[in-house]
């Protein structure tokens, strides 16, 4: 949820860091920090802010200096945002300065301990307890001292450790949340993301759990906790600087949102094989026994959180009907703590964008647990979850900045169909209708270009409900997840409530607060169950709610039953979601616009959710 970023070198460092937490202050935004060390007159400085990156540049002016440095971007776990609990911490005699991101469980504990070696604090975090536990073993060998300290800690991390009495080295260390090492020449970088190292060099080591980093300026020796020394890969950032600037929009968000189209291509590059009407993806059939073991499977579990659950709900819908397989979706942070029945013949596939979900961690490791086979679907690269699955599919769709996820959903959406496909293809499917399937695949991109070119319409429809209190979202079958997606969509962005239905479900208790000043969003396209759809609409049009319709170009009845209409292109029922769901990101976007809020940054909430 935080974002650290550290330096060593020979360079001013200020701007890297500031310009490195600003890469990843959609990870957290109360409160940002940041301690520089400049070598040549042992000069040290820490300067921390409430609020936003931009404060804490305020605060920073031409006295800060240093050629090696830490900082932080915060998202609150423990005590409230201010001065006092922002990072970086330093430990009681002043010597040590540590920023963490991740949780300390057993700080409790830990503080009773260190209040009796006589210890005291000025903040309430977890952090704080952390860096004087490392003070509490230190003697003369800070590596030493932060893996003896983290033996004893429970919990999750991700840290950057510099020590008065070591200025020639960081410590960066792991345990579930996510960290990395930049190589660059003469000068060497840790963070909790790439987007904050990617301007300065494409080289990077991922950090796995328990895994310890002496960084130097010309070198950098990983090891595990126990000092095993490690030859780890270095890697090359997947991504480049462009894909994570805004290219001229006016927010992350509304450029994600137009850049489905590329993304959705990206998703399905190389994996459609029209001239045998199915699919491939090379992260499964790289893995013929995991893949035959979803292939054969009697049951799947889908595990997710937010957008990717209600994603998982479409895999659902899809899995059943074509690959006949049964599948149950659980919420990530359920499943990890009930009992599910995990058989032989049991897969669980886990769906996150950024592949660091605390609670979509903790169910697969509790699937693995319980002898499962489990594949993962994500768009991070080189993510925890990517690497703790045993075989998985990339989303492709490029970093995704907005706190409000839209284009990992669209692409999550397409994977799964994908899969499904697959997988039908070795059962009933036929190839004629593999066949078009995948035709449909291919004409998807230009079919969303066009959704997207009406935007001024829904503009013009949020302008009219932006002061709206309460929304209701109704579809049904492979839309019905999509309503719900729609309903967390502007809930997340413009703090209005809203609630997804399926849309029968209505008459069962929602209903009731139908009234002039409800709008009630149905997506109601020309499906097989269209027709249902259109008498939940004359339901709430005799209770005089206000409806907003999406539905199939060509369609006039609907006019003539809605106050407002968005219409869009039609496909086949399974791949309906990825074109549906775009009028419901642009509506929540506009409106939140409208109500002048940050959509980028959204209060409360955190782009990765690494905590429980
Ligand atoms: O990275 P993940 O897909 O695992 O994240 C899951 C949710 O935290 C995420 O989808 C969240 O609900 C978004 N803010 C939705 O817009």
């Amino acid at each position: 949820m935080c974002g650290i970023v550290g330096y060593i070198g020979k360079k001013d460092c200020v701007r890297f860091l500031v310009d490195g937490l600003k890469r990843v202050e959609y990870r957290g935004y109360d409160s940002a920090g940041i301690f520089v060390y400049r070598e040549k007159d042992k000069r040290s400085t820490l300067v921390k802010n409430v609020g936003k990156i931009a404060e804490l540049e305020k605060s920073i002016d031409s006295s800060v200096v240093g050629n090696i440095g830490i900082a932080h971007t915060r998202w609150a776990t423990h005590g409230e945002p201010n001065h006092d609990n922002s990072h970086p911490h330093v430990s009681n005699n002043g010597s040590i300065y540590l920023v963490h991101n991740g949780i300390i469980e057993n700080y409790t504990s830990l503080k009773k301990k260190l209040e009796k070696h006589g210890f005291s604090f000025y903040s309430e975090t977890d952090t704080e307890i952390l860096v004087n536990l490392i003070q509490l073993h230190y003697t003369g060998d800070i590596e030493k001292a932060v893996k003896e300290a983290l033996l004893e800690v429970k919990g999750t991390y991700g840290i950057g450790v510099f020590s008065l009495n070591e200025p020639d080295k960081l410590i960066a260390a792991r345990l579930g949340s996510p960290l990395l090492i930049g190589i660059g020449k003469n000068e060497n970088y840790f963070a909790s993301d790439p987007a904050s190292v990617v301007k300065k060099t494409a080289e990077v080591v991922y950090m796995q759990d328990r895994e310890i980093a002496v960084i130097t300026k010309e070198s950098v020796v990983h090891k595990t906790l126990d000092d095993e020394v490690l030859k780890k890969n270095i890697e090359t950032i997947a991504f480049e600087l462009s894909d994570i600037e805004k290219s001229g929009y006016d927010h992350f968000m509304l450029k994600e949102i137009f850049e489905q189209p590329k993304t959705i291509t990206d998703s399905m590059r190389g994996r459609l094989l029209l001239e045998e009407g199915t699919t491939k993806l090379g992260g499964l059939s790289e893995h013929p026994e995991i893949y035959r073991a979803l292939i054969n499977a009697e049951k799947i579990y889908i595990v997710a959180c937010g957008t990717s659950w209600h994603s998982a709900l479409i895999g659902e819908y899809m899995l059943e009907e074509y690959a006949k397989i049964p599948v149950e979706v659980e919420y990530a942070s359920e499943f990890r703590y009930r009992d599910p029945i995990i058989t032989p013949k049991t897969v669980v596939i886990a769906i996150s964008q950024s592949g660091e979900t605390a609670d979509t961690l903790a169910a697969i490791k509790e699937a693995k647990r319980k002898g499962a086979v489990v594949i993962g679907i994500c768009n991070v690269v080189g993510s925890t979850i990517s690497k703790e699955t045993d075989a998985g599919v990339y989303l492709h769709a490029g970093p995704e900045i907005g706190v409000a996820s839209t284009k990992a959903f669209t692409s999550q959406v397409i994977v799964l169909a994908l899969i499904t496909i697959d997988i039908a293809r070795r059962k009933n499917l036929s190839f004629r209708q593999g066949y078009k399937m995948v035709k449909e695949l291919k004409i998807l991109p230009s079919l969303a270009e066009s959704i997207l070119e009406n935007s001024n319409t829904i503009k013009e429809i949020a302008k009219k409900f932006s002061s709206a209190r309460n929304f209701l979202y109704l579809g049904r079958g492979y839309n019905f997840p999509v309503a719900l997606e729609g309903a967390l969509k502007l809930k997340e962005i413009s703090y209005i409530h809203a609630e997804g239905y399926p849309a029968a479900e209505m008459k069962h208790g929602p209903i009731a607060l139908i009234d002039e000043n409800m709008p009630v969003i149905f997506i109601a396209i020309k499906d097989t169950i269209y027709d249902k759809v259109v008498t939940n609409i004359k339901e709430v049009k005799a209770r005089n709610g206000v409806v907003i319709s999406i539905a199939s170009y060509g369609d006039d009845e609907i006019d003539k039953i809605s106050d407002y209409v968005i219409k869009i292109p039609d496909t086949t029922n399974l791949l309906s979601p990825v074109l549906t769901v775009i009028p419901l990101q642009l509506l929540a976007y506009y409106i939140a616009v409208e109500k002048r809020f940050n959509v980028d940054m959204p209060r409360n909430l955190a782009k990765s959710v690494t905590v429980e």
